[in-house]
């Protein structure tokens, strides 16, 4: 099948196989006057119609009215596998109390871990299969979906296995990560020495059973006050390493935790959250390529003033990228357009640094920005076109979906 989608305002795209850093982040490739040909679900053609090579024929014909289009937006951190809302503690939130206090008091994570452990497989499928559709709407064509609100070998199986059976139905593609190290669980929460029982079990029994299984690519910890200390986290993440899954960190969110340099240190694909890392982190990561994912729609959605230094990050050199944190308790979004229109306007990320993060940057991340992440011949067609005359209404016109088509490996998924 050969399609040719034509009548397109902008082509919007940053380019390349491999993360762009600093001042390569703003340079997109933009083309007027431009067409797409997609065959056998990859780019064949990106350019002017007359342009076109002769042998591509076309058996199909796409009107985009106007459209631009961007490449399928890359969502590297959510924890979509989930039961149950919170939405009665982010009432209690706009009242006063604070995330952490609501955890401390038994809810926050905890709260999402007892839902969850209660939910069937299925019911957990049809939740990410939902979260996903939302996401495909909102132009996101590959999303990472972490577990961790099981905390026990059984549970956290449930979760990965759902994340498997719903990504042979979902519209978006999905890329598994075990967060077992996500809190400890309340029957390990007594003492020191059972806080680090769980962290042996997460090693000699949860990780080998995930490998075991091939459920997931990455593996994350959440390297914390409250949580896992540096020591834990990295143990858990070398463990994940050496049966074959990629470190990935919840780095310096509430506290500089010296996360950015341990998730570099160990070769982590990404550093996570970062609204409290130090100077001496930017530079861990500026020379290493991990790369610093940053979730503006968490700060947002916890009221805070505390964003991640994105300025310094990309002026240090650091490879940026965005994503949701799609999570009931302290992101409850799927929108990638929303994260882009926070890194803006409240990060002072330029447009174009922040369409180069949400796309190839993110792709690189999961390492697959072989594949994925720009509009370039070769790679899989994934494209979202917008009804917007330039992609610089991606954050200029906020608050609405601007998405009329998304495009994934060549198909119409919407
Ligand atoms: O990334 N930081 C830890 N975990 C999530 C929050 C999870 C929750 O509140 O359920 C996060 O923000
Ligand atoms: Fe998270």
């Amino acid at each position: 099948m050969t399609l040719l989608v034509r009548n397109l305002s902008q082509i919007a795209t940053p380019a390349g196989r491999i993360a762009r850093r600093g001042a390569a982040m703003r340079e997109l490739s933009v083309m007027e006057s431009s067409v797409i040909v997609v065959q056998n679900g990859r780019f064949a053609y990106v350019g002017p119609e007359n342009e076109k090579p002769p042998e591509l024929l076309v058996d199909e014909d796409f009107d985009a009215n106007g459209a631009t289009a961007v490449p399928g937006f890359v969502d590297t951190h959510t924890h979509i596998p989930f039961a149950g809302f919170r939405e009665s503690e982010f009432n209690r939130r706009l009242q006063g109390e604070s995330y952490e206090d609501i955890a401390a008091s038994g809810g926050g994570i905890a709260a999402t871990v007892r839902a969850t452990r209660k939910a069937t497989e299925e019911q957990l499928t049809a939740n990410v299969l939902a979260r996903a559709a939302t996401m495909a709407r909102y132009g996101t064509t590959t999303a990472e979906a972490k577990s961790g609100y099981g905390l026990d070998k059984e549970c956290e199986l449930k979760q990965l296995r759902a994340i498997r059976e719903a990504s042979e139905r979902s519209l978006v593609r999905l890329v598994p990560t075990c967060l077992a190290a996500h809190d400890f669980p309340p029957e390990s929460r007594g003492s020191e020495a059972a806080r680090q029982g769980y962290v042996s079990t997460i090693v000699s029994e949860i990780l080998p059973a995930v490998a075991e299984e091939k459920l997931a690519i990455f593996c994350d910890a959440f390297v914390e006050r409250g949580a896992f200390n540096a020591e834990q986290g990295e143990a858990v993440l070398r463990a994940g390493a050496e049966l074959g899954m990629i470190p990935r960190l919840h780095a310096d969110e509430f506290s500089d935790c010296s996360g950015a340099a341990l998730a570099a240190s160990v070769g982590a694909a990404s550093a996570d959250h970062l609204m409290h890392i130090s100077d001496d982190g930017i530079a861990a990561l500026a020379a290493s390529d991990t790369v610093a994912n940053l979730l503006p729609a968490t700060s947002f959605f916890l009221m805070s003033d505390r964003y991640a230094p994105a300025r310094k990050l990309i002026d240090a050199g650091a490879i940026v990228s965005l994503s949701t944190d799609c999570n009931p308790g302290s992101s409850m979004t799927e929108s990638m357009q929303t994260v882009m229109q926070l890194a803006t306007l409240q990060m002072k990320m330029t447009v174009e640094e922040s369409l180069t993060a949400a796309t190839l940057n993110s792709a690189y991340s999961l390492r697959m920005a072989k594949e994925i992440g720009s509009i370039e011949i070769g790679k899989r067609a994934d494209f979202v076109l917008l009804e917007a005359p330039s992609y610089l209404h991606l954050v200029y016109h906020f608050g609405v979906n601007l998405v009329s088509a998304v495009f994934r490996d060549g198909r119409r998924v919407l």
